[in-house]
């Protein structure tokens, strides 16, 4: 086989004239009166060839059979199309290849479903044949950014003097807030690897081992409920460095997303430094942690403009010690009872609020069902606090400061999206900073860190570590990308005083820290430098950065809902001799799949 290739999408009109070689796949194929009309497809484009009985006789006929997605090599001299045969859909779409040779290299069966054009297909049959899927020149282009955009990473942390360091796959399970993945041992039977949900403690580690400035590409697994932006198995940016504080953090991040960001030519553009937020701040004024700042409708406090008003849903929330807070809908007067008492309502219930209190301006005064419990003051104050036109909504929840924050902040989102209200192409990275150290479990009650137990306390609240642990605050830090979160850090503890009393608050006693956690304890005795870090999903960076609304598009073979793999039936049962190897015998319940568990929020 000749080893001189045309790639199918390079020819220009300018080439026309020359003798070329391509090979690649039928994307489409045209009879036109004895004339073979074959658009062939590779990773870079396609290419129109025809073939011609009375010009290439052997090539007809060996063209004749052809179907779709047959694998073709074609010799033959590039021509110039007329001017109304330029096809401006396709880059090559000034020449065409008049075939002089034409050698079938695979037939190929029907595909399951078309390969060369973007039709509405079941995503099972899609991942059961994702060698095909793939082929679609979206999924083709997602996978080149993709690497371009992880190769550049590399290239600017190499650049920073970081040293990419990799750490093992098969390590000790210990609790990170997901499942693991466990891989039995054969060596020692009963005993169990857990596949790394992320490096953690390794790249703390390696702060130990006087390294310095770690970087890694990192595979993650992690057994939790997957949603459009989360996978079993995901790729991580992860960093470590010594001797820093948050800035030192922030200025490399920033540095390396944007550097490879403008690199890969992802849409949008990245402006540094990333502005910043506090957690309160951002729960304040949008009610989550990761809020999407491309538009404001930010959450008004209305607690003491209606204290004491006539309204008694109100009125009872507030002397319960609740709050009570609204969004203003500019041009919400376009917005009908229905639409509010029905699908915006349904929206603030999933967070477990009551209802959702409105009122019109309108040009004739307040509007709305509970306009007539207010005085004209209480309004004009509502007016004032809100900002609320003429022409505007203001919607309203009160209840516990924690289900207002979390409804609001989630109706903010839904009426931001109905109503078109960030622009698609603007990326608004923002740090969140100062997260709380610990969060009560919900179900189990239980004291549980927000990010994870090597996250160093603020300075400020180190004392109130053992009476108040719920209050305090930790020196984790998120990146939010456009309401998303796309990656997390944090400056470490490294004095084993404060270790210990994190452990503690944490219902986590000497003896259990000392089995679960006693190397990194045991290593940070020998001279342990002052260090912190970062994570950034790469997957969810390449989705923003390609507007992709499924992680699964940027992944090559991504998990089903069910964190199967499709094509080659994984998860499976093994050989009876696998198992005997390993010293395990199955004994399979027939029990429901254990609840997903409470993972910590993103
Ligand atoms: P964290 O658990 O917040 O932090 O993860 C960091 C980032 O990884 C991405 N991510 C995921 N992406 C796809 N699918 C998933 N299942 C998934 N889970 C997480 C998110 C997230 O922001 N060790 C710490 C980092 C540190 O402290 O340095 C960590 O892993 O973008």
């Amino acid at each position: 086989m000749s080893t001189e290739r045309t790639a199918c999408g390079a020819p220009r009109a300018a080439d026309a004239g020359s003798e070329v070689t391509v090979f690649g796949w039928v994307d489409r194929r045209r009879d036109h009166g004895n004339l073979i009309f074959l658009d062939l497809r590779d990773h870079s484009g396609i290419l129109q060839v025809v073939i011609s009985p009375q010009t290439a006789p052997a090539a007809h006929a060996a063209a004749h059979g052809v179907r779709l997605e047959y694998v073709l090599r074609v010799r033959g001299k590039l021509q110039p199309r007329t001017a109304q045969n330029v096809n401006t859909r396709i880059d090559t779409g000034e020449v065409e290849l008049h075939a002089e040779e034409c050698t079938v290299l695979s037939v190929a069966a029907t595909p399951p479903f078309p390969v060369n054009e973007e039709t509405d297909v079941e995503e099972g049959l899609r991942l059961r044949h994702r060698y095909l899927d793939l082929r679609r020149p979206r999924l083709q282009r997602n996978l080149r950014r993709r690497a371009t955009f992880i190769a550049k990473l590399r290239t600017v942390m190499t650049e920073m003097g970081f040293t990419e360091i990799e750490t093992p796959m098969m390590i000790r399970a210990t609790p990170e807030g997901a499942r693991d993945y466990l891989v039995p041992s054969r060596l020692q039977h009963g005993s169990f690897y857990a596949l790394p949900q992320s490096p953690q403690l390794y790249k703390q580690l390696c702060m130990v081992a006087g390294l310095d400035r770690y970087f890694q590409v990192a595979r993650c697994m992690r057994d939790e409920d997957l949603r459009a932006d989360r996978q079993p198995e995901f790729t991580q940016l992860d960093i470590e460095m010594s001797f820093v504080d948050e800035e030192d953090v922030f200025a490399v991040l920033e540095r390396a997303i944007s550097t490879a960001w403008t690199a890969s030519g992802f849409r949008g553009a990245i402006t540094t430094p990333f502005p910043r937020l506090t957690w309160h701040e951002a729960m304040d004024r949008y009610g989550v942690d990761k809020p999407d700042v491309r538009f404001a409708m930010e959450l008004c406090d209305l607690t003491e403009t209606v204290r004491g008003c006539g309204f008694r849903v109100f009125n009872d929330a507030v002397s319960s010690g609740g709050v009570v807070k609204g969004i203003t809908v500019t041009g919400g007067a376009d917005l009908t009872r229905s639409d509010i008492e029905g699908r915006l309502t349904d929206v603030v219930r999933t967070f477990k609020a009551r209802g959702l209190a409105y009122l019109w301006r309108r040009e004739t005064g307040w509007v709305g069902g509970i306009a007539k419990f207010f005085s004209a003051a209480e309004l004009e104050a509502i007016g004032e606090a809100t900002g609320a036109s003429v022409g505007d909504a203001v919607l309203m929840v009160a209840d516990r400061p924690s289900v207002v924050a979390a409804a609001l902040g989630a109706l903010r989102n839904h009426v931001a999206r109905e109503r078109s209200l960030a622009e698609p192409d603007e990326m608004a990275m923002v740090w969140v900073t100062e997260f709380p150290m610990f969060e009560r479990d919900e179900e189990t009650g239980e004291v549980t860190p927000l990010h994870h137990p090597f996250t160093m306390v603020h300075s400020e609240d180190v004392d109130l570590l053992e009476s108040e642990p719920l209050s305090i605050r930790s020196r984790a830090y998120d990146i939010v990308l456009n309401g998303r979160e796309i990656g997390s850090g944090s400056i470490r503890i490294t004095d084993p005083a404060i270790q210990r009393r994190v452990f503690a608050a944490m219902g986590i006693d000497e003896d259990a820290a000392q089995r679960k956690f006693g190397f990194l304890l045991e290593a940070f005795q020998y001279g342990v430098p002052p260090h912190g870090g970062f994570a950034a999903g790469v997957e969810r960076l390449v989705m923003e950065g390609l507007g992709e609304a499924n992680i699964r598009d940027v992944i090559a073979f991504p998990k089903n809902q069910q964190a199967q793999e499709p094509m080659t039936g994984a998860p499976a049962m093994v050989e009876e001799e696998q198992l005997r190897d390993l010293g395990l015998s199955l004994s399979l319940r027939p029990v429901a799949p254990a609840p997903p568990r409470a993972v910590p929020p993103e």
